[in-house]
């Protein structure tokens, strides 16, 4: 009795100071609980007393379900690890010494969600960021195999995750995440390490390639089921496949996305996508041609979409009724040139000339015409003015009327052809002799304008 009593009285006193403390320091306190740094110690603590029965190696303790909980810490790993400076105690606070307290826990998974709240203290934003993911929506909705932070992250063997300057995963860590991911999504790991993007990524590390958080966020990983996720995923593949030092690394176009967009599939995604993002559509997106996980190349014998029965085979799935031509009413990423779809290239070519030289001959026409009418009329008027006041013979007339003739006397011939020729520079020179002569006020150009009228 006495010996329990006494660390009863010594609890009481340390819990009187700490929560006097933690009163006077409230302000102080509310800020630093949300860095990690709370509860480590400037120094290694001293686990050995725990370790001593934990570094055993082999220990196990059988659980009701008939699974076991493995007992082995590796003390070196825990010591390289990132928590190396944690106490055991901080994270099992219910565990001060041997016997342990009775654990509840009737199957493995049960145990580990015991632990789903312990990372909160010194880990808030990935908290928060899990909070908001489809795996804890799932979790809510029932799924007890949706992951917590100690599924993907081992707490005692945890090693320093290297980072890009804007502080998301390096990609040195590619391969760890990927198996990460594949303790629950092994299927998909598999099709992964087999396509394009996941093939050698164990092995050669190609920092280039796509690891599962580059399409799927690290914490916050959102539904990919959803119409928005679908109609923005365009965008996910165009961050890498636009991007010229890195996909002239593998010879590999660049254009893919602005072909994509330019065809009758692409545009309107991207239409849903800027006015309507949670509208669903049928229309192909980049994986419905390429595939997700299983991407290839594109000459790949088997699965390539380049090779014609392959490509067939991915438009009927939304085009049953398509026939071995059907592929060739499309473009794919090809601008069309010369050597590549050359009928499309001549066809576009033509249009560029034709369409600009006859809308260009057109109005030009119409210019000239409406500027010909024009003097056409005022030199009517001015006739019918001459008629009231009648002019002076011709022979004795002033000057002045007669000069502009003089002076440009190759402009007196009016050839009636030059103004039904369709040309556009013809009829713009043939246009300046009318004027100059109607300025004149000839005879002849007054009948001839006549003649044209009544046409
Ligand atoms: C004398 C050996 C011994 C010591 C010392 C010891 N343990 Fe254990 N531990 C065990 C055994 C045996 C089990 C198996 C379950 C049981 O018997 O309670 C276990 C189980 C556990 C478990 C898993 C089950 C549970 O209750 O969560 C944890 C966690 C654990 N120990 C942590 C610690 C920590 C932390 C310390 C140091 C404060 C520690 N142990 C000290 C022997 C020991
Ligand atoms: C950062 C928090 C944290 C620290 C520090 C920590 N543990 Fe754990 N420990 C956990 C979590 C979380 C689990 C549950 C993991 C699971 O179920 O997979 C766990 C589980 C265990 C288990 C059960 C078997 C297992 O591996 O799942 C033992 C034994 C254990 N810890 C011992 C220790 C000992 C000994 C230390 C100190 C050397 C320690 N832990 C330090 C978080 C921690
Ligand atoms: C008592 C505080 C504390 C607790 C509790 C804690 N951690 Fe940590 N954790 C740290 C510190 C300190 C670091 C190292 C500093 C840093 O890099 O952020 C760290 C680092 C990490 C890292 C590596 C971060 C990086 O950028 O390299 C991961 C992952 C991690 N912790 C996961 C967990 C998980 C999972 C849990 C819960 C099982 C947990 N931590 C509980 C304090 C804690
Ligand atoms: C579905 C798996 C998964 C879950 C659940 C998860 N993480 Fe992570 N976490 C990762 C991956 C993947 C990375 C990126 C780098 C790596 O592991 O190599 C990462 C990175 C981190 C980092 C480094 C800094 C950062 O934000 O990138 C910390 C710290 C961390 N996690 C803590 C946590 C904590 C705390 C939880 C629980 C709230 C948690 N994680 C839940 C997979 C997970
Ligand atoms: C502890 C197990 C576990 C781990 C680890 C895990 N997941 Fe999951 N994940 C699940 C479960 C369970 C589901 C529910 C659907 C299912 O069974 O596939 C799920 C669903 C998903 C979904 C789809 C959600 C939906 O609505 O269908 C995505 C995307 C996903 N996980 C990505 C990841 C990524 C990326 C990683 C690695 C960073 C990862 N998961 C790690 C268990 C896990
Ligand atoms: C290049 C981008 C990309 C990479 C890399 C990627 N995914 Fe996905 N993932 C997607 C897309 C896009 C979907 C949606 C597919 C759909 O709606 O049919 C998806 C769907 C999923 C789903 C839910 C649907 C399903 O098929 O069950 C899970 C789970 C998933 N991915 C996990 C992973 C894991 C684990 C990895 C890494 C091994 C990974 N993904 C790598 C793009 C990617
Ligand atoms: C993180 C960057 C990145 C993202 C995101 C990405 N890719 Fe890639 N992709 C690459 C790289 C790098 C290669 C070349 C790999 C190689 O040849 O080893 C590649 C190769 C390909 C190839 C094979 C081309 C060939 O014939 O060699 C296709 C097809 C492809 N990606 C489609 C996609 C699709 C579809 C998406 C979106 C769901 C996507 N990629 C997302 C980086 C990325
Ligand atoms: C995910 C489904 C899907 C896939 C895969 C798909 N298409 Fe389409 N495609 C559509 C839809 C939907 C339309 C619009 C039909 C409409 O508006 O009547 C369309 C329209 C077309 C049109 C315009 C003429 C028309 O029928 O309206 C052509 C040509 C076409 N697709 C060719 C292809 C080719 C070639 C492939 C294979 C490389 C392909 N499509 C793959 C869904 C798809
Ligand atoms: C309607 C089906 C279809 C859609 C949608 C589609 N592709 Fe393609 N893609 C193909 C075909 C077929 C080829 C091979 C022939 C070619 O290059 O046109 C190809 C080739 C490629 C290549 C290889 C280019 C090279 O230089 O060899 C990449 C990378 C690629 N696509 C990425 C994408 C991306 C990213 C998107 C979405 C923005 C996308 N594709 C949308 C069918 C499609």
């Amino acid at each position: 009795m006495r010996r329990l009593q006494f660390p009863r009285i010594v609890a009481a006193v340390i819990f009187t100071l700490v929560a006097g403390f933690l009163i006077f320091t409230e302000g102080a306190q509310s800020k630093t609980l949300a860095t990690p740094s709370t509860g480590v110690s400037p120094q290694k603590p001293d686990n050995s007393a725990c370790l001593s029965c934990h570094q055993r190696e082999g220990i196990t303790w059988p659980l009701p379900s008939g699974e076991v909980l493995p007992l082995t810490i590796n003390p070196k790993g825990y010591d390289q690890s990132v928590h190396a400076r944690l106490s055991c105690q901080v994270c099992h606070t219910n565990i001060t010494g041997f016997p342990h307290p009775e654990n509840t826990a009737k199957d493995r998974r049960d145990y580990t969600l015991q632990y789903q709240t312990t990372c909160n203290q010194c880990h808030p934003n990935q908290v928060k960021e899990l909070a908001d993911s489809v795996h804890t929506r799932l979790f809510q909705e029932g799924n007890r195999d949706a992951p917590i932070c100690a599924d993907c992250h081992n707490p005692h063997t945890q090693e320093v995750i290297e980072k890009t300057p804007d502080g998301l995963p390096a990609p040195s860590e590619h391969a760890r995440i990927a198996q990460t991911c594949s303790t629950c999504h092994a299927a998909i790991y598999e099709e992964y390490l087999s396509s394009v993007h996941g093939s050698g990524i164990i092995e050669n590390r190609n920092p280039d390639v796509p690891a599962c958080t580059d399409c799927h966020g690290v914490h916050r990983i959102t539904n990919p089921k959803t119409a928005a996720f679908r109609l923005s995923s365009p965008q996910l593949c165009a961050k890498c496949h636009t991007d010229e030092t890195i996909m002239s690394k593998y010879g590999l176009s660049t254009q893919v996305l602005n072909t994509y967009v330019a065809d009758f599939h692409g545009t309107t995604v991207v239409l849903f996508e800027k006015t309507d993002p949670d509208q669903e559509t049928n229309k192909p997106v980049c994986y419905d041609c390429h595939g997700v996980h299983d991407i290839q190349r594109v000459d790949d014998p088997n699965k390539g979409i380049a090779i014609k029965e392959n490509l067939l085979r991915t438009c009927q799935r939304c085009h049953p009724d398509a026939s071995t031509n059907f592929p060739d009413s499309w473009l794919g990423h090809y601008i069309p040139s010369p050597d590549r779809h050359p009928l499309v290239y001549y066809v576009n070519l033509f249009y560029k000339i034709f369409i600009p030289t006859v809308l260009g001959g057109m109005a030009i026409f119409v210019a000239s015409d409406i500027y010909y009418r024009v003097w056409g009329r005022k030199r009517r008027l001015r006739g019918k003015e001459a008629s009231a006041t009648p002019l002076p013979p011709r022979e004795g007339g002033s000057a002045e009327a007669n000069q502009p003739v003089e002076s440009t006397p190759e402009a007196a011939p009016v050839q009636p052809a030059d103004r039904e020729d369709l040309a556009g520079d013809s009829l713009i020179s043939s246009g300046e002799d009318v004027a100059s002569q109607a300025e004149a006020g000839t005879d002849e150009v007054v009948s001839s304008d006549r003649t044209s009228d009544e046409e």
